[in-house]
């Protein structure tokens, strides 16, 4: 039986962007150019995404994070609001929106670069300032693509036995104080190798056990179509998950879905391994349609596949 809260399921802290997409053929190497499709505007951003992924399969969801005072702003705004997320914790102004270009292949593969914009505003102040959204939240998720050192605040901000899920996405360096909190700290290999560095090792489970040591409470390892290994006190070496087989269309914010699904069901109360075999499904639905935040599926839509 699922103990009443009153706040929110998920409480998301982290970027917003605009995601300006181009579907190509090849994507471009260094000093190449290739031709591509016509532009598509979608509401994106690691934050963004995980707030929308959240809420659309029925958690109670706040976003904390900045946008700029112009139209892509008003755009994510408007898909935060449109899937039922709280937005009261989004902070309007100070910088343009931030963008992410985005290419997609025919494999379904992206490259994405960002500019920051108004999420490099979101500052150790503004979470200060939610304190009582972070109280109120029965799992805070954030990654990297808002300032390190608001990350850092929202760890000091938590109250005594907040759960923190962290995606550090992009990778940066980690204070030993943001590792011992993540409960769990999701990589995918790249970020797992940038992490560890040299020796790092070959498999996931090396990885694990290496990040493990690091100070994270548990970890998760996303594998793609492969699904994701779990990894904590009470998973052993670690547990392998399997993610149902799908078409990729587009692999674009299927992470996010995946972590967003996670968190929010760690706060229902499930183990790592039971809500990880509810996330696989969340990201595999989301690789089958275009775009990020437009592919995410309904709790209906994941129990019927
Ligand atoms: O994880 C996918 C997201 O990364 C995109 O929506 C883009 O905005 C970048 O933040």
């Amino acid at each position: 039986m699922q103990e009443q809260h009153a706040g929110h399921d998920l409480l998301v802290v982290g970027s917003a962007n605009a995601d300006l997409v181009i579907s190509v053929a090849r994507r471009p190497a260094a000093g190449e150019t290739v031709l591509g499709s016509d532009l598509a505007v979608h509401p994106g951003g690691k934050g963004g995404n995980q707030a929308v992924a959240a809420a659309r399969l029925g958690a109670r969801t706040a976003l904390l994070a900045r946008v700029g005072d112009d139209a892509h702003g008003r755009l994510l705004l408007d898909a935060q609001r449109r899937a039922g997320t709280d937005t009261a914790g989004v902070l309007v102004g100070g910088a343009p929106t931030g963008v992410a270009l985005i290419t997609v292949d025919p494999s379904g593969d992206n490259s994405i670069v960002v500019s920051p914009g108004a999420n490099a505003r979101l500052t150790p102040a503004d979470v200060r300032a939610a304190e009582a959204l972070v109280a109120g939240a029965r799992v805070v998720s954030t990654q990297l693509e808002i300032p390190l050192e608001t990350v850092t605040e929202l760890v000091r901000t938590l109250p005594a036995g907040g759960r923190l899920v962290l995606n550090p996405s992009p990778p940066a360096p980690l204070p030993a104080e943001v590792l011992a909190v993540c409960d769990p700290l999701v990589v995918n290999e790249h970020e797992a190798r940038f992490i560890l560095g040299d020796g790092a090792g070959e498999t996931p489970e090396e990885w694990a056990r290496g990040l493990l040591a690091l100070g994270p409470r548990s970890v998760v390892v996303t594998l793609g179509a492969a699904g994701a290994l779990v990894a904590g006190p009470l998973d052993g070496v670690g547990v392998r998950v399997a993610s149902p087989r799908v078409e990729a269309v587009d692999t674009t914010g299927a992470g996010d879905a995946f972590t967003a699904a996670l968190a929010w069901r760690l706060g229902l109360g499930e183990s790592l391994v039971e809500a990880a075999r509810y996330a696989v499904r969340v990201g595999a639905a989301a690789v089958t349609r275009p775009g990020a935040q437009d592919s995410y599926p309904t709790a209906e839509e994941v129990a019927a596949r």
